[in-house]
């Protein structure tokens, strides 16, 4: 049926596998479950195994929990198999036994990729697309490491639906995950995205899998953003910074030079912000651009910071800054395809608002950092001090921030180190701060 008759909606039902009663009676004669104590529970010391890509290991919380299972989510060509490539490669060389399952590509794509990537030869390959064969190679390979390139591919034989439906997908995701519990081999497993961004499937795929992982990246830009959105073993605030070259994905250890690099000088509209992503501070450029409204109702655009926190400090500067923008389209967006949810971020992007508005640049060797409550004031975040360090390394000569967050350094004894330090209470100080008003 391609209607439900209970709720009227098309497309919604489900095939599922039944499996047959067994005959003798309704009783229920399972066996009891295994009952162990807390403390005596086998876990095999908590070890995990390096991938030697360092961005990668950071999201997944300190490398690969044997047993765990990670979905890679990402739009097609962003580079989910490329990643999966090199890490393949990358525990291979160290001496882990890693299974490539691709029912995306023939052996000879892969192993031509692989040759380019300089990926090491001894990685085991299958094309396969048949989850019974998978799991029976798998069992007979013993691998530390299983990749699955990708869940849309594979099918259970038992299932009359084509692959890539919501009930192959989740049949083909229970089984690898449970298969890979009882052994304690790590399953990878890659998740095309659609286009209304979500992994093609159910949610449920994501309840299924101990990490889930999104790769994103700014069309036409070459880095790449590897973000947890699940993590049973580690925070969901890391990201892995990468840039995809002609040689594959190289690792970017120092994100704030990339993000900072085509940053423009002595024009309004943009302002740097420290912000912290999990452990790492990270600087940023904001860009504003306000301009007179001319096609219809005015419009907030924004990409990579939420809508919501940039109508917040329009409002704000409206009402406590006495400058009027209301009536204006107004863009906000950060540069190099990066997103920020942390209130740290608030000061830069009133910055840049004012700043396109007034046509005014905010001084170049300045960055600001600090969260913006609803009357105004502004508000200490966390990480003062990294934030300010990173700035230090970055080569900025000045900072704002808020009052609380400078004395509490001041407390603390924490010398800038060259940077001076402008602490500010409400925005009025910031913007007579910025642009002497
Ligand atoms: P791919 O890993 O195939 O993406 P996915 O598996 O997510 O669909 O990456 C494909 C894109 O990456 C392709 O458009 C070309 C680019 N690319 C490079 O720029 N350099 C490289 O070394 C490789 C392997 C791919
Ligand atoms: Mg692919």
């Amino acid at each position: 049926m391609g209607k439900c008759s209970a709720c009227g909606d098309w497309n919604t039902l489900v095939e599922e596998v039944q499996n047959a009663p067994e005959a003798g009676g309704n009783a229920p004669r399972a066996k009891s479950a295994a009952v162990v104590r807390l403390a005596e529970v086998q876990t095999g010391g908590g070890v995990r195994l390096g991938s030697r890509i360092a961005e990668l290991d950071r999201v997944l919380g300190g490398g690969i929990v044997p047993g765990s299972a990670v979905l890679v989510g990402g739009e097609p060509g962003i580079g989910k198999s490329t990643l999966l490539l090199q890490l393949a490669g990358a525990l291979s060389g160290a001496g882990r036994k890693v299974l490539y399952c691709s029912g995306e590509e023939s052996a000879a794509q892969i192993g031509m990729r692989a040759r380019r990537l300089g990926v090491a030869g001894d990685v085991l390959l299958a094309t396969e697309t048949a989850l019974g064969t998978i799991l029976a190679t798998a069992s007979e390979l013993e691998p530390d490491i299983l990749i699955v390139d990708s869940v849309q591919t594979v099918a259970v034989e038992s299932l009359a639906s084509s692959p890539g439906s919501v009930a192959q997908i989740r049949e083909v995701t229970s089984g690898l995950v449970q298969f890979c519990k009882r052994r304690d081999m790590a399953v990878f497993l890659v998740g095309h995205v659609t286009k209304e961004g979500a992994i093609a499937g159910p949610k449920l795929l994501e309840h299924m899998v101990d990490t889930v992982l999104y790769f994103e990246g700014a069309k036409g830009a070459p880095f790449r953003i590897l973000r947890a959105v699940k993590n049973r073993f580690g925070s969901t605030n890391e990201i892995g910074v990468f840039e995809m070259t002609g040689q594959g994905l190289t690792e970017v250890p120092e994100p704030s030079a990339l993000f900072l690099a085509e940053r423009p000088m002595h024009a309004s509209g943009s302002a740097v912000a420290c912000t912290y992503e999990g452990t790492r501070p990270l600087l940023v450029e904001v860009q504003a651009l306000v301009t007179p409204n001319a096609y219809g109702p005015p419009r907030v655009t924004t990409v990579g910071v939420e809508t919501t926190r940039v109508l917040l400090m329009l409002q704000i500067l409206e009402k406590r800054s006495g400058l009027h923008i209301a009536g204006q389209d107004v863009f906000v967006s950060l540069a190099g395809g990066v997103r920020a949810v942390e209130p740290g971020i608030d000061l830069a992007i009133m910055a840049a608002l004012a700043s396109s508005h007034m046509d005014r640049p905010v001084p170049e060797d300045t960055a600001l950092f600090g969260e913006v409550g609803l009357t105004g004031e502004v508000r200490a975040v966390d990480q003062a001090r990294g934030r300010v360090g990173e700035l230090g390394k970055m080569g900025f000569s000045r900072c704002v921030l808020p009052r609380g967050n400078a004395d509490a350094l001041a407390k603390e004894g924490v010398s800038p180190g060259g940077i001076r330090l402008d602490p500010v209470r409400t925005v009025s100080e910031v913007l007579d701060q910025l642009f002497g008003m």
